[in-house]
């Protein structure tokens, strides 16, 4: 979930730049960069860090007049932020920028390494350039040269390339990854999405997968879909959506995508990432919030799938509990942000006694991947609502992955048993697709939910962390007061609180203990509890029915769920009138105790 923006024209350059990548920043960054090729020169600048470290390095350099330039903010997925990882990659007259996962660069690397070619980066990008140039000697054509390098990469990408041997036209590539192609006043323009080029271009062509070619001057008109730019940058900058939280909802089927990318090949589970792994005899997961739930669903998992004991831990309670570690334990801590106060001490106390970790973490080089033996990022990019989701959805995608991948080193699993799991999860991305009829009556259902004097959230198995996550996702940002539970779990205490204003939301998936559930939310219909089934099946007890669809897996059924309960409290906190976004007395990252 990179950033990239592009420039063909006369306009002063590094400003420009800057400018137009300070409009992607909150699609994340750890490292930026530009090229410009002007008069025959190719200047490459990038930093570490935010894009202020790149102004620092620009700040004595002006480039006017005709030329070209490219730039780009980038949130790691392959290789740590560094200088020397951090995009535009260059080859000798070239220069590329990358949003996306190529997925066969290791192979491509192998073979221009073979060829002499020396590499300086750990990314998957570097491989384009080299291997444009490499393609380049064998014909004069630069475009074709230019197609056959993209006809080799597999995976997802939006790509622009630089070189000295066209200097009045920038190369681009779109497949999987947004690219937005615009036109001003003052040349060409190039973007992730359309915020950068407000104010810059008044007619765009958004690409469509597959569309490969080179953009100058004169030749902006032969794209496909041209339209006008709209005017509004914050509006730009969610895409159109209300909150950046609702754009997170949506986007998660696509952020999905990514996490899975080049760890699942037909039957095989594969982690880069897990050299010299060691599988653990047992293992303890450690995290807070929405990250603990996250840990809650995987120790199900894990034990199911790949029959390794799990426990789970709140850090806070863990790292004064005096807890009794074992060096034969994996300790996986589970983070968004990677900078937690309580889970980073719960991974120092544990890595001080002798036990390994396992990082599932969405920011490389933070001070929890910093302190892991081994690190699985989940690739979400920027998540800027406070109420976590994408990174949620991810976490879970990454520890389901993990529990297969253990399951295949121990040969508990079959390669058929774990392409029915690939199925099962590719079909999972889908179900997390928003359904505009289904958010459209979860949007009229929520009027029906603003005064009880509490919510229930129930659910068993998996369901029941789905719960808890359902039930802090409402408290977060709608105020209101809501509780998990194993529905299982309601006669022994809770149950004394039904009455017409207890609203229960009901997990009630047709996989996975329907009719125990079915039993448990008839004991609190009979008290007269308002109830919200979340169900395949219409259940005649409920008050209100969210119908899922009729798929072949709990694990399909969780994740469509999921999506309901983050728009329901989505939906709830608008008609209360609350900054969804950003809800009081909260924090993205809790870097204190
Ligand atoms: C989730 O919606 C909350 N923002 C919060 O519970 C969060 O999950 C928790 O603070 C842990 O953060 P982390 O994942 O960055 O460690």
């Amino acid at each position: 979930m990179c950033g990239i923006v592009g420039y063909i024209g006369a306009n002063e350059k590094a400003k420009l730049m800057l400018e137009m990548l300070k409009e992607l920043e909150y699609r994340g960054y750890d490292s930026a960069g530009i090229a410009i090729l002007k008069n025959d020169t190719l200047s490459i600048f990038r930093a570490t860090g935010k894009l202020t470290n790149l102004a620092n390095t620009l700040k004595d350099f002006r480039s006017s007049g005709f030329g070209l330039a490219i730039g780009h903010t980038r949130w790691a997925t392959h290789g740590k932020p560094t200088e020397t990882n951090a995009h535009p990659h260059t080859a000798t007259f070239s220069s590329v920028i990358h949003n996306g996962i190529i997925e066969n660069y290791q192979d491509i690397k192998q073979e221009l390494e073979q060829k002499g070619i020396a590499f300086r980066s750990q990314t998957d990008t570097e491989v384009i350039v080299h291997l444009f140039e490499e393609i380049l000697k064998t014909t004069n054509d630069i475009l074709s040269a230019f197609e056959q390098t993209i006809a080799r990469l597999k995976g997802a990408y939006a790509i622009l390339l630089i070189t000295k041997q066209s200097p009045d036209r920038i190369y681009y590539a779109k497949q999987g990854s947004p690219l937005i192609i615009g036109k001003g006043k003052a040349g060409i323009y190039f973007a992730s999405s359309d915020a950068p080029l407000i104010g810059l271009a008044h007619h765009v062509s958004y690409l469509e997968d597959g569309q490969s070619g080179y953009i100058n001057c004169h030749n902006f008109e032969t794209l496909p879909n041209i339209c006008p730019l709209h005017t509004n940058k914050l509006y730009a900058q969610k895409d159109g959506f209300r909150y950046f939280m609702e754009k997170e909802i949506y986007e998660q089927h696509k952020v999905l995508l990514e996490t899975m990318m080049g760890r699942i090949d037909g039957d095989t589970i594969l982690f880069d990432e897990l050299k010299d792994f060691v599988l653990p005899q047992s293992i303890l997961l450690c995290a807070c919030g929405t990250s603990y739930h996250a840990a809650l669903v995987a120790s199900y998992l894990l034990e199911r799938i790949a029959k390794i004991k799990c426990n789970v831990a709140i850090a806070s309670e863990w790292r004064y509990r005096e807890p009794i570690m074992d060096t034969n334990e994996l300790f996986i801590a589970i983070s968004q942000s990677g900078e937690t106060a309580d889970t980073l001490e719960a991974l120092k106390i544990a890595k001080r006694h002798g036990m390994r970790s396992l990082a599932v973490c969405n920011v490389d080089n933070s001070s929890i991947v910093r302190e892991a033996t081994w690190t699985i990022l989940t690739r979400a990019g920027i998540e800027k609502g406070v109420a976590s989701t994408k990174a949620f959805a991810t976490q879970v995608m990454v520890l389901w992955m993990f529990a297969l991948y253990c399951a295949q080193h121990q040969r508990k699993l079959l390669p058929q048993d774990i392409r029915q799991q690939c199925t099962a999860m590719l079909r999972s991305v889908e179900a997390t697709k928003v359904a505009p009829k289904m958010h459209d009556k979860i949007r009229r259902l929520s009027k029906h939910y603003l005064h009880g004097h509490g919510f229930f959230f129930v659910g068993r198995d998996i369901f029941y962390p789905l719960a808890l996550e359902g039930a802090l996702k409402l408290k977060e940002i709608s105020y209101l007061h809501a509780e998990g539970y194993p529905s299982g779990d309601m006669k022994h205490g809770p149950i004394a609180l039904a009455d017409d204003g207890l609203f229960t939301i009901a997990l009630m998936p047709q996989h996975m203990l329907f009719d125990k559930t079915k039993s448990n939310i008839e004991e609190l219909a009979a008290r007269d509890a308002t109830i919200c089934a979340i169900s395949p099946i219409e259940v005649e007890v409920a008050d209100d029915w969210i119908m899922l669809g009729n798929h072949a897996s709990y694990m399909e059924e969780f994740f469509e769920t999921m999506v309901i309960l983050q728009l329901l409290a989505l939906e709830i906190s608008i008609r209360l009138g609350n900054d969804v976004d950003m809800p009081r007395n909260l924090a993205k990252s809790v870097t204190v105790e």
